[in-house]
């Protein structure tokens, strides 16, 4: 269990900030990471993700691009100015969109003298149905212009590593049998997700709506 602390992704889906900072106290000692989406950088702005940045925090900052190649781009390169550990873009939005981004993401770091945050795409959202195909060719697009990783369901990791054997493997839609399913539809729980071969699993709601955050944890890594 001990190793699987640095492969999860706390999903920081929170508009309190001491509820944000209760989550981080608590799971930023023993190397996990954390995903701030919409709803945290709505509320909270880029200030409060790069005070996170600052103090060692590593950000998978969720805002799924999905524009034209120049916004993604330009986007993108602000997003490596944040020093950002990881940040998703859709596949959907083609392989001119995704070139733009990698070469902007590349040229940013290099003159910011920062590290190169991993660039994810998102194929399917795990609370849509997909078939293997529609999943396939959205990740040979990801293979193809050199992203780092993707996000897909637990189910999608053993094909995925297969056939794309470069990309790194991040799971959301993580559930534990007496779990809500919320809106999730493609669901597994963690030993899965690991047994599949994925790299990360992000978790949300088994964790942060429970007030005990450690306990939800620590019974969803153990699977
Ligand atoms: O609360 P739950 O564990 O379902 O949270 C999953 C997180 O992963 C949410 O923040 C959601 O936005 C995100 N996500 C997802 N499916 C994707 C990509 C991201 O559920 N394909």
């Amino acid at each position: 269990m001990n190793n699987n602390w640095k492969k999860l992704i706390v999903a920081l889906d929170l508009d309190k900030r001491s509820e944000i900072e209760k989550a981080i106290d608590i799971f930023a000692p023993k190397g996990v990471k954390f995903k701030i989406g919409s709803i945290a950088f709505t509320k909270f702005g880029p200030d409060f993700v790069k005070g996170l940045i600052d103090q060692g925090i590593d950000i998978f900052l969720d805002l799924k691009l999905y524009d034209i190649p120049n916004t993604m781009a330009r986007t993108s390169s602000v997003i490596a100015e944040l020093g950002c550990w990881a940040f998703t873009v859709h596949l959907y939005s083609g392989r001119e969109a995704l070139g733009a981004v990698k070469e902007a993401v590349a040229k940013t770091a290099e003159k910011m003298k920062k590290a190169r945050p991993l660039i994810l795409g998102v194929s399917v959202l795990t609370s849509s149905e997909a078939t293997k195909s529609e999943i396939h060719d959205l990740v040979r697009q990801a293979d193809y212009v050199g992203l780092e990783g993707v996000i897909s369901s637990a189910n999608d990791v053993k094909e995925i590593k297969k056939d794309f054997p470069k990309l790194k493997v991040i799971t959301p839609g993580i559930r534990n049998p007496l779990d809500q399913k919320g809106d999730q539809k493609r669901i597994a729980t963690a030993s899965i997700a690991f047994a599949n071969g994925a790299d990360y699993i992000v978790v949300g709601r088994p964790i942060i709506e429970k007030n005990d955050y450690l306990k939800a944890a620590e019974e969803i890594i153990r699977g």
